[in-house]
């Protein structure tokens, strides 16, 4: 059996803590240098093009800490043969073998890595040090080791035979290699999407965001270091509609594993149905896109509880989490005291620069996101129907910083009520008391997307009539507790409708698309 899978503990990194120490150690380390040079890594290769990026912490954008290196259309079609080659031996290898790889790889961060990963993290993609901490250490140290007990479970699920009649399955890897697409925002989502084929078998393409190569580059190190032979998993880096047209395009295209915005989401998907008659087999599409996710309050709702949900299910990472809290439905008789409190949690955050332990927040990704968000702030303060009560700020003068924003709306289709914004902006809608079953219809009506939604009840009944009512709302839905924060093993995460294909990330259920099972059946 592979070792029991326990979820990492999360570090406090008190002040004059020895982890608190190390990991300022290396924000310093990193952010000084300057010359850091992420290339593409194919096979044995590390492929540095000369085409190069800057690489800028958002929270510092005038500061360079490092470059990395746009592949060329050859370079990808390069990626292919050589993970199509490194798979002849990869498939074939024991999966005791590809297990210990990557548990090393997780005792690898847990232990001598965490620094650096975090490190990575919070100046490539401005997360506080205990943001970083749940995810690029903690999650994905989780994703290895949880994956390799669910492995083994899917391994061990076998048919019934009879006697003189010996049936088996034989879970092999996808014909052909996989696609990874991932997004900034949780390095343990970056590390996860490749590791988890690879893990049953497959070669990766890896393709991570523009805003993630630096944490990115960290975790290849871990693997290479872990042991992963060369091939296995290849990162490429570029122009991202360049490299899908060459990896969709390719007879050998088996499988994506996608995190990312809904509409790059469809995008790949129709172009692998224009594709669909190269395939030599219908490739595996697995994705998880964007989210409106809801806190829904009722009147017997603790005001307090609802107000602590609102601030950091909003808020925490500056609101940039798939499953952050985004729209919140109120009722009348608890909003004033709800308001309150939100306003002044929101009033004691601190923001700025990660290195800075007390800052709550950071900045957000780029430019593109400030600009977006910046616009839709100001078309709140301009508004009839909405009112900014906390926040509003925005300066990008030295990083793109946004103050965390609730916006109050009378408008439950207020555009802030329907958008995904992807930044710290929390629109609220109060409803009136007696209308609380339409406000459930209206939060089923109001977004295409059914991610992550909380309900705030004391009341039994209220609370099964809202989990009944808003069942294909959410993929992860909380009772009595913030929309973000999933738990790898705990809470299998992912959602459907727009939100994605819902093959539910930590579980096994995700595991089982990356095989292509062979039943045998001996007689003797
Ligand atoms: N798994 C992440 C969360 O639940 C997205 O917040």
């Amino acid at each position: 059996n592979v070792p029991k899978a326990i979820n990492e503990q999360v570090k406090s990194y008190a002040p004059a803590s020895k982890e608190r120490e190390q990991v300022i150690a290396a924000f310093k380390e990193m952010y000084n240098s300057s010359t850091i040079d992420v290339p593409n890594y194919i096979g044995a290769e590390e492929v540095r093009t000369g085409k190069t990026q800057n690489i800028t912490p958002p929270f510092n954008h005038k500061k360079v800490v490092g470059t990395y290196h746009e592949a060329e259309k050859q370079h990808i079609e390069q990626a292919i043969s050589t993970a199509l080659d490194a798979r002849k031996n990869w498939a074939a290898l024991n999966w005791e073998h590809r297990t210990a790889i990557f548990l090393k790889a997780a005792d690898l961060i847990a232990g001598p890595y965490r620094a650096k990963i975090n490190a990575a993290t919070m100046i490539g993609q401005a997360k506080t040090v205990h943001q970083a901490e749940i995810d690029s250490a903690c999650e994905l140290i989780d994703f290895l080791r949880f994956n390799a007990e669910f492995m083994q479970q899917i391994y061990s699920e076998q048919p019934i035979s009879s006697e003189g009649i010996w049936n088996r399955l034989e879970y092999r890897p996808l014909e052909g290699f996989v696609y990874a697409i991932t997004p900034f925002n949780f390095t343990a989502i970056a590390g996860n999407l490749p590791a988890a084929p690879a893990l049953m078998g497959n070669v990766v393409v890896w393709k991570p965001s523009a805003s993630q190569v630096y944490s990115a580059q960290v975790i290849m190190e871990v693997f290479k270091l872990a042991g992963l032979p060369a091939g296995v998993i290849n990162m490429v880096h570029g122009d991202p509609v360049m490299i899908s047209d060459v990896l969709i395009s390719s007879p050998d295209f088996a499988g994506l594993h996608f995190t990312g915005s809904t509409h790059v989401f469809k995008d790949l998907w129709a172009k692998i149905g224009q594709n669909i008659n190269k395939y030599k087999t219908y490739p595996r599409i697995v994705g998880e896109t964007g989210g409106k996710d809801f806190v829904l309050a009722h009147p017997t709702a603790i005001p307090a509880q609802v107000a602590t949900a609102l601030s950091r299910g909003a808020f925490e990472f500056q609101g940039q989490k798939c499953s952050a809290a985004s729209r919140a439905y109120i009722p009348k008789s608890i909003w004033p005291q709800v308001k309150d409190l939100l306003i002044k949690d929101i009033e004691s955050f601190k923001m700025g620069s990660p290195e800075d332990m007390g800052n709550f927040v950071s900045a957000v990704i780029h430019e593109g996101s400030f600009d977006k968000l910046a616009k839709y702030i100001d078309a709140a303060k301009s508004a009839k129907d909405a009112e900014i009560i906390v926040g509003g700020g925005y300066d990008k003068s030295v990083g793109w910083f946004i103050e965390p924003t609730v916006i109050e709306t009378t408008n439950p289709h207020y555009e802030t009520m329907e958008t995904e914004l992807f930044g710290p902006v929390l629109t609220v809608y109060v409803y009136d008391d007696a209308k609380w079953t339409e406000t459930l219809e209206l939060i089923d009506g109001t977004s295409p997307y059914a991610l992550t939604g909380a309900i705030f009840s004391g009341d039994r009944y209220a609370i099964e009539e809202a989990t009944k009512a808003l069942e294909n709302c959410a993929g992860n839905f909380y009772i009595n507790d913030k929309p973000t924060g999933a738990v790898v093993g705990q809470q299998p995460f992912g959602g459907a409708r727009a939100s994605g294909t819902n093959d539910k990330a930590g579980s096994i259920l995700n595991l089982y698309r990356w095989v292509s099972p062979r039943t045998i059946k001996e007689t003797f």
